[in-house]
């Protein structure tokens, strides 16, 4: 069986969207529109798997979710081209990941260092979500037999799980698929991630050497998408740089991680290189870089700023795009819940 080249990605909705996953992410989200037929999701129930505290209570969650579905389409990717929607408004995801619970290993979801990561010392005192979240990514992912899926770094290892999971599925019930009608056992396809390149890895603007993120307690730390023109000048005006001069060549950025980020930051933004970037700009003080990328930053995220408040105070129109979005992933869905349940042998209405 040929799978259809389909896109899947997921963003969760909890909280304060920056340059980070803009950069990181929805770009690339963007541009995926052009070459595959795209679903972007934004996990709420993902949401869940952490402390209430994380993301924020009821009335969070939903605002939340608004806001990253506006920052979709701000960002410009066409909700009527491809598909946007919330993922608790499709069963499918849920229904599917209870089936993956019992294909996936409890050694596999042991070795998850993110889980880690997430629970930190007190990991008894971890929701069960949190531990299964990469077998519901999984069921995300294989709902819609995604085969390409843009992730960060940090999502490889869940990606290497969603397609142990596809394969041993595929293995178990082989007989069973055979005989429904899939060609060679194969069901579930084996999803690729598209890794976002270093170049695309934004880090802290007070900190060059952690990545730009919503926890940081530091608001100086990150450009957020809702910032306007005056904050997104202040943050970048007061960027940690070091006493040097820019360089002129891109080895000249090593060992400089808070000179390396800002022209990266540059470089992604204006879509050039970092070499010719520093081709600009090297030999000159950073007062002048930073002038120049106060420009180009609020050049391009301002339009998406306003584009998004514009969209998060009509809420109404946001959530018809959610439901639109979930009515089209529901269809695509019910054809491969159909064709899992038969397969696994539950009995379901013709
Ligand atoms: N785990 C992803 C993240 O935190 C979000 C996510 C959930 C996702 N389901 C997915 C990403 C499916 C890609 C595909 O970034």
């Amino acid at each position: 069986m040929a799978f259809v080249e389909r896109v899947f990605s997921g963003v969760q909705p909890t909280g304060n969207l920056h340059l980070g996953n803009y950069l990181g992410a929805i770009v690339n989200f963007v541009k995926l529109q052009e070459t595959h037929n795209c679903l972007y999701c934004v996990v709420d129930m993902h949401a869940l798997t952490q402390p209430v505290s994380v993301w924020g209570g009821p009335a969070e969650l939903a605002r939340n979710t608004r806001e990253v579905t506006a920052a979709f389409i701000a960002s410009g990717i066409d909700a009527k081209k491809h598909i946007v929607f919330n993922q608790s408004q499709v069963s499918g995801h849920a229904e599917l990941a209870w089936i993956f619970n019992c294909v996936a290993r409890v050694g596999w979801l042991n070795r998850m260092t993110q889980f880690k990561e997430k629970a930190g010392k007190d990991r008894e005192n971890a929701s069960v979500g949190l531990y299964d979240y990469p077998v519901l990514m999984a069921a995300d992912i294989l709902l819609y037999r995604a085969t390409h899926v843009p992730v960060g770094e940090d999502q490889k290892q869940h990606l290497e799980l969603s397609r142990d999971i596809a394969q041993k599925f595929n293995n178990d019930f082989g007989d069973s698929i055979r005989s429904h009608g899939f060609n060679e056992g194969l069901f579930f396809p084996q999803p690729e991630p598209l890794i976002t390149g270093p170049a695309t890895r934004v880090m802290s603007l007070r900190d060059g050497t952690k990545k730009m993120s919503k926890s940081d307690s530091s608001d100086n730390s990150r450009i957020n998408l809702t910032d306007d023109a005056d904050i997104i000048a202040q943050k970048i005006r007061k960027a940690k740089t070091d006493p040097e001069p820019l360089p002129s060549e891109e080895k000249g950025l090593e060992a400089r991680p808070e000179a390396d980020n800002l022209v990266g930051i540059f470089a992604a933004l204006s879509g050039r290189t970092k070499s010719d970037v520093l081709v600009e700009f090297g030999g000159g003080q950073f007062s002048n870089f930073k002038n120049s990328l106060v420009e180009l930053c609020v050049a391009k995220l301002s339009p998406i700023a306003a584009e998004m408040k514009r969209l998060v105070a009509d809420p109404g129109y946001v959530d018809s795009i959610l439901i639109e979005g979930a009515n089209r992933a529901r269809d695509i869905a019910a054809e491969t819940m159909k064709s899992t349940k038969d397969i696994v042998g539950f009995v379901r209405k013709h």
